[in-house]
């Protein structure tokens, strides 16, 4: 990852020469101790700054709520979903931020009600778990398989599901017909048509940049899961709710997703 912060320049106590010990930070966390693990952060304060655009599209009392952080790094929205009253589960398939994460939990006196395990997005296939709430933020576009990605997150949402992704620029959308006739397919051009741009070498210096949708796409992708986005909270991101026919739009790829995660019947 390239945006990231080393910690803190002073470590001359016990906290502080931890969280210089478990750098790079990707997240700012602000701890107890009043120090921040990423205070020279380059987007700032992250993600306090991205936790405010979203706060208010979850529920402020999530107790009784099971909720599932998809790609948690250090654990910011787990420990704020938490928080709420929620039991959560982050998963990351990176240690360095699980490690941060564990500790974190216990500075917090959090670790009661967050576990964070070493798993990754496509892992998600092997479990039958559901969550009223999953957030997956700042990971689809990491995926090199970002349908099947996402076809394994949506299965596991039960109320919500709060999306962030990097984008393409453009907000349009177009009315996309039932079907392209073949010789129709300039149509697919249209600004506004469903694109997702392939990244083959680096965006932003991150080789696991695979992908940006455009706006279009996500929405179209997100549908596609069965799900539908019900708010826009902020730039790049979607609170999403299965639809009444989320059932069987996931029983229609069933056989596809069991496949490609290596569990054919
Ligand atoms: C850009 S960071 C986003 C972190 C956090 N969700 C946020 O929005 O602040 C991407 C995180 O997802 C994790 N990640 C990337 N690909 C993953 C995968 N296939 N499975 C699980 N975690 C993944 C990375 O290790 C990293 O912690």
């Amino acid at each position: 990852m390239t945006l990231q912060s080393h910690g803190p320049a002073s470590a001359d106590d016990t906290v502080g020469r931890r969280i210089a010990a478990l750098a790079p930070w990707f997240h700012n966390l602000h701890l107890p101790s009043g120090h921040e693990t990423a205070p020279d952060h380059p987007l700032g304060d992250f993600p306090s700054f991205k936790w405010r655009e979203i706060a208010d599209w979850i529920p402020s009392d999530l107790d009784g709520w099971s909720a599932l952080d998809i790609g948690c790094n250090a654990g910011f929205y787990a420990f704020e979903l938490a928080r709420r009253g929620a039991h959560v589960v982050g998963i990351d398939h990176d240690e360095h931020y699980l490690t941060q994460a564990r500790w974190a939990a216990r500075e917090f006196e959090l670790d009661e009600r967050v576990e964070f395990r070493r798993m990754g997005v496509y892992d998600l296939g092997a479990t039958s778990e559901r969550y009223d709430l999953v957030l997956f933020m700042g990971v689809l576009y990491h995926l090199r398989y970002p349908l099947l990605g996402l076809d394994l997150v949506a299965r596991c949402v039960k109320r919500l599901l709060v999306l962030q992704t990097l984008t393409m620029p453009g907000d349009e959308v177009v009315d996309a017909p039932g079907d392209v006739p073949i010789d129709d397919r300039e149509r697919l051009l249209a600004p506004g048509w469903p694109k997702l741009a392939f990244i083959e070498r680096e965006l932003a210096g991150d080789p696991t940049n695979w992908w940006a949708p455009n706006h279009a796409c996500v929405e179209a992708m997100v549908r596609s899961t069965g799900l539908e986005v019900r708010e826009r909270p902020g730039h790049e991101i979607y609170v999403c709710a299965p639809r009444d026919d989320a059932d069987a739009t996931r029983t229609a790829v069933a056989d596809e997703v069991r496949a490609a995660t290596g569990r054919s019947k």
